[in-house]
């Protein structure tokens, strides 16, 4: 291989997910088709900060067996992290160690992996050639369960969580139905997603089944009393119910049901234990016999039931990542774009990374049913396959 070939760098960011191994597998494959153009292609050690501290791992070294066997693996295969870069003005000279970096290995094209905090990251890097005149293209690969960046129809990991939510509160409501004349009444599962909530809307599908089921959504501040009420209805009627909360369910003064006090490097709150908390109400209002579970990282790392399609569109963004660099592009994304409902079809496009960092797409207000269970309409239902 000549030295002369651009190398490239690739990182995983943010929270994993059970396929953003696929998208690595996806750029990692497509790199390898083109010889000619990329050179070697280094993964970052736990993300960027790989980058930082020099901690490199030359893909190349890797059989063609093992780059493919990421597509069927959950979790963050090179590790990833939660670093925030400053800004230029703030922290110069951590740019100044990314290019030393990078000029050191000969890396031109820069892949991030991440969410809306990395989409940022990514937007900052792929403006190095600009301000500190080193030749880079970054484009940033798509990934969060949280499916709250703009601009695409849905982000890879977030179909096979929402097919995990939906069947998980399907079956565990069928568990509570048959046992609720003499048992329990309420089924609580708390699920992901800070402030965005498109998992829980997902569980909400199990209305469609003919489930009373009641989500509670971050978009929409926690109402105790309305709640109670609501679930003491459902329970009357059909003789039980279950409820799905969003972990970043919050009450109307915006501390979160689950807030635990710690705070990650981006400044968010440590969340979990919502759960609890919705079913204790119920019980000291109500006194019906409950349980409750919190899916946490059960329901990111289930790659043994991932969604297909989600598994298929991880893959292809990968892919058209490395196509777009070698296309000469920068600072941008490769993004799905639905074309269809029923069936669910797509085509891949690219939207500027400067309209994708920073910007968090929440559920549709229009979404939300207004009669029945609160439950959204579709949300999720279409790229859980
Ligand atoms: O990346 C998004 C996410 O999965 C959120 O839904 C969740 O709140 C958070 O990550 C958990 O992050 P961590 O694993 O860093 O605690």
């Amino acid at each position: 291989m000549s030295t002369d070939l651009t190398n490239a760098f690739y990182a995983q960011s943010g929270g994993v997910t059970s396929v953003i191994n696929a998208s690595a597998c996806g750029v990692i494959e497509t790199a390898r088709k083109h010889p000619g153009r990329i050179g070697k292609l280094y993964a970052g050690r736990n993300g960027i900060i790989g980058a930082l501290t020099e901690e490199l791992i030359d893909t190349g070294g890797e059989s063609a067996e093992a780059i493919a066997a990421l597509r069927g693996t959950p979790s963050g295969a090179f590790g990833s992290c939660r670093y925030k870069l400053k800004s230029l003005e703030k922290n110069r000279r951590e740019y100044e160690r990314l290019i030393e970096v990078f000029k050191a290995h000969g890396i031109g094209y820069f892949f991030y992996n991440g969410g809306g905090d990395s989409a940022d990251t990514c937007f900052k890097v792929s403006q190095l050639s600009q301000s500190m005149g080193y030749a880079l293209q970054a484009i940033h690969v798509p990934k969060t369960i949280d499916n709250d960046l703009p601009l695409t129809d849905c982000c890879p990991g977030f179909g096979s969580v929402a097919k995990y939510v939906a069947v998980s509160t399907i079956e565990a409501s069928f568990d509570v139905r048959s046992m609720a004349a003499t048992s329990t009444k309420v089924f609580v599962l708390e699920v992901m997603g800070r402030h965005a909530g498109w998992i829980a809307a997902a569980g909400g599908l199990a209305a469609d089944q003919g489930i009373p089921v009641v989500v509670l959504f971050p978009e929409i501040e926690f109402d105790k009393a309305r709640f109670i009420a609501r679930v003491d209805a459902l329970v009357k009627q059909h003789g039980y119910c279950s409820v799905v909360v969003s972990e970043g369910c919050h009450h109307p003064d915006g501390t979160f049901l689950a807030e635990q006090g710690t705070r990650d490097a981006f400044g968010h709150a440590q969340l979990g234990g919502a759960a609890p908390v919705v079913a204790q109400m119920i019980k000291d209002a109500l006194g019906h016999k409950f349980h409750w579970a919190v899916a946490d990282y059960l329901q990111r790392a289930a790659r043994h039931i991932a969604s297909a399609t989600d598994v298929k569109q991880a893959y292809e963004l990968g892919q058209r990542a490395v196509e777009l660099a070698l296309e000469g592009r920068n600072a941008v994304m490769p993004t799905i774009e639905r074309t269809s409902d029923v069936p669910y079809a797509y085509r891949i496009g690219s939207a500027p990374l400067e309209s994708v960092a920073n910007v968090e797409k929440p559920m549709p207000r229009d979404s939300f049913r207004t009669t029945a269970t609160a439950s959204p309409r579709s949300a999720g239902a279409t790229c859980c396959r």
